[in-house]
């Protein structure tokens, strides 16, 4: 009988896993779920916005602050998003609202912790690559035109996913960082959840 090698799973596979329930949930928060539809209500495009702009402020912030600190090898920069949905709203013409919700959010103090928040955030490239299309069908939107945060990285996003998840496996071999990246990646899922529910209700 010969027996398989067991290989170690990645800490991408165990990321997935972990946090596939929590992906679900936001898929199917209203403000989301209808995004690729015809009759998606414009209104709840710029709610989403307005949440993203208070979610993309809070954890690019501390995901640029804790990289300078570490000194982690992971540029950052050329990815920020926090911008575009800036010059989203600057577009739609909507004020960012006076008194935003305030909420209890993902910190970052290890490097664990910076690949759970990095995790959902550039993952959330990956579905906006098909709410893009969907934007600019049925809305009109594009990235020139209140689209920009939804193109993302446009045709760079899988070659960027790659890098991330390259990255990411650097880490694979500490256990203690992997069950904290596995912990930071549920509570932003959860951070996203809670914010979008927050937003769901205000009057525009
Ligand atoms: C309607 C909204 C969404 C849809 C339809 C959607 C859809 C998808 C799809 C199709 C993938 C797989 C892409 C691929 O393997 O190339 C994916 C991956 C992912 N999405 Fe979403 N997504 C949505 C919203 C979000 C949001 C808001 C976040 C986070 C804030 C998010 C986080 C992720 C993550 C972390 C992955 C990577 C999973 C993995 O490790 O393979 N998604 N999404």
């Amino acid at each position: 009988m010969s027996l398989k090698p067991i290989m170690p799973e990645s800490l991408r596979a165990k990321l997935r896993e972990a946090t596939h329930h929590q992906h679900t949930q936001l898929n199917n928060h209203p403000l989301l779920s209808g995004l690729m539809q015809a009759d998606y209500p414009i209104e709840n495009y710029y709610k989403l916005l307005l949440a993203y702009d208070r979610l993309y402020q809070v954890l690019e912030e501390q995901i640029i602050h804790f990289i300078a600190q570490y000194d982690a090898n992971f540029d950052y920069h050329s990815r920020l998003k926090w911008p575009l949905i800036k010059q989203d709203l600057g577009y739609l013409n909507i004020a960012p609202l006076q008194a935003a919700p305030s909420l209890k959010n993902p910190v970052i103090n290890s490097i664990g912790q910076l690949i759970g928040v990095l995790y959902v955030v550039e993952g959330s490239t990956l579905g906006a690559q098909l709410i893009a299309r969907s934007l600019e069908k049925h809305h009109g939107l594009n990235q020139t035109k209140g689209g920009r945060f939804f193109y993302g990285y446009g045709e760079e996003t899988q070659k960027n996913w790659q890098d991330f998840i390259s990255f990411i496996e650097t880490l694979s071999d500490q256990p203690e960082q992997c069950t904290q990246a596995l912990d930071s990646a549920n509570q932003t899922f959860n951070y996203f959840n809670l914010m979008l529910k927050e937003y769901l209700t205000i009057i525009l």
